[in-house]
Order: structure tokens, then sequence, then C-alpha cells
């Protein structure tokens, strides 16, 4: 599999662990009051990574794509505008977030809402990727293409899972490492 291709997947694996923290803090299930500080460091995440990196690699994959087999990029539909509703989304995230923490009037309904609606957009995001998107790159781009992905993804590092954990996030590292699938989230 081409070294971008991996590493996309393996960033779907990472996000899905964020939702499912996301998930778990907004329905209650960790018992108590939600953890907004927790959640407002993975929103600041998404901005940092996913919505900053994650989503430009794949643009570029997505315009070679569209260069080489234009029927099949009409088939998937336009990522790259697909890509801004989720930075939208991630931002209408931080700042619901930002104004529960300054005491701001959010009810909990439209909280439950916001974090649901990026859980499930993020989610059917990644699966039409998955499923329709990636194959069809792996199938399309040459080595060369690759390549030229490449040079320009790898020099980007992501702050938590990538080798180099910027210090703003090592709260939320510690968080996610601290419990499994098998585990309760936190
Ligand atoms: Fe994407
Ligand atoms: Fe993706």
């Amino acid at each position: 599999m081409p070294a971008p291709m991996t590493r996309l997947r393996d960033e779907h694996d990472n996000v899905e662990k964020l939702l499912k923290i996301l998930e778990s803090q907004s329905t209650g299930a960790t018992g108590g009051r939600p953890d907004y500080g927790l959640m407002e460091d993975i929103a600041e995440y998404f901005l940092t990574y996913p919505d900053a990196v994650h989503h430009p690699c794949e643009d570029m994959v997505y315009v070679k794509l569209a260069e080489r087999r234009p029927d099949q990029a009409r088939e998937i539909g336009d990522l790259v505008t697909e890509h801004g509703r989720i930075a939208d989304a991630t931002r209408s995230l931080a700042n619901t977030l930002r104004l529960i923490d300054q005491d701001g009037a959010v009810t909990h309904h439209e909280f439950h809402a916001v974090v649901q609606g990026f859980v499930a957009a993020q989610r059917a995001h990644m699966q039409k990727e998955e499923v329709v998107f990636f194959p069809a790159a792996e199938q399309t781009l040459t080595a060369e293409d690759w390549n030229a992905i490449n040079i320009q993804f790898e020099v980007h590092t992501d702050p938590i899972f990538g080798h180099n954990l910027e210090e703003r996030f090592v709260t939320l590292r510690n968080r996610i490492f601290s419990w499994n699938d098998d585990s309760s989230p936190c």
C-alpha cells in the first residue's frame, strides 16, 4: 500500500478513538458532568491536525484522481468542499465548548446535538473515503503520484499520535492511552 494511504487509514483509526471519547462524554456514559476541557482539547486537535494536514493530503490525492479519472472523482463528489464543511463543523464544536467554558447560554440539548452531529458527520465522511475514495485512488494513482504526495505529507507530524507529542496535548494523549477498546471510555 502506498505510504500516504497507510498513514491516512491509520489516522482514521486515531480519529475514531477521539470520536468515541466525545461520544461517551456527551451521552453521559462516563457518569457525572462532561469533561469540557478534554473535549476542547479534542476540538483543538481536530483543528490542528485532521483539518489542517489530513484533509489537505486527501485533497492532493483527490485532485490527482480527478486529473486521471474525472469519472471516478465525479462519483465521489466534491471532496475538497466536503472537507471545508467538516472544518466548519469543527469550528462550531470548538465555539460551543468555548461558550460553555465561559458560562454562555448553551442548553444540554444544543451541546448534545452539536457533538452528535460532529461525530456522525466525521464517521460518514471516513466511511465514504474508505469504501469509495481510497480504493479508487489506490487503483488509479501511479507510484510517481504517491511519491510526490508523500514528500509533502511526511513533513507534517501528528501532535498526538506522531513522534513529537506537543505539550498542549499531553493531557489528552494520556487520557487516550489510559484506556483501550476493551475498557471503559474516559
Ligand atoms: Fe477526508
Ligand atoms: Fe480521511
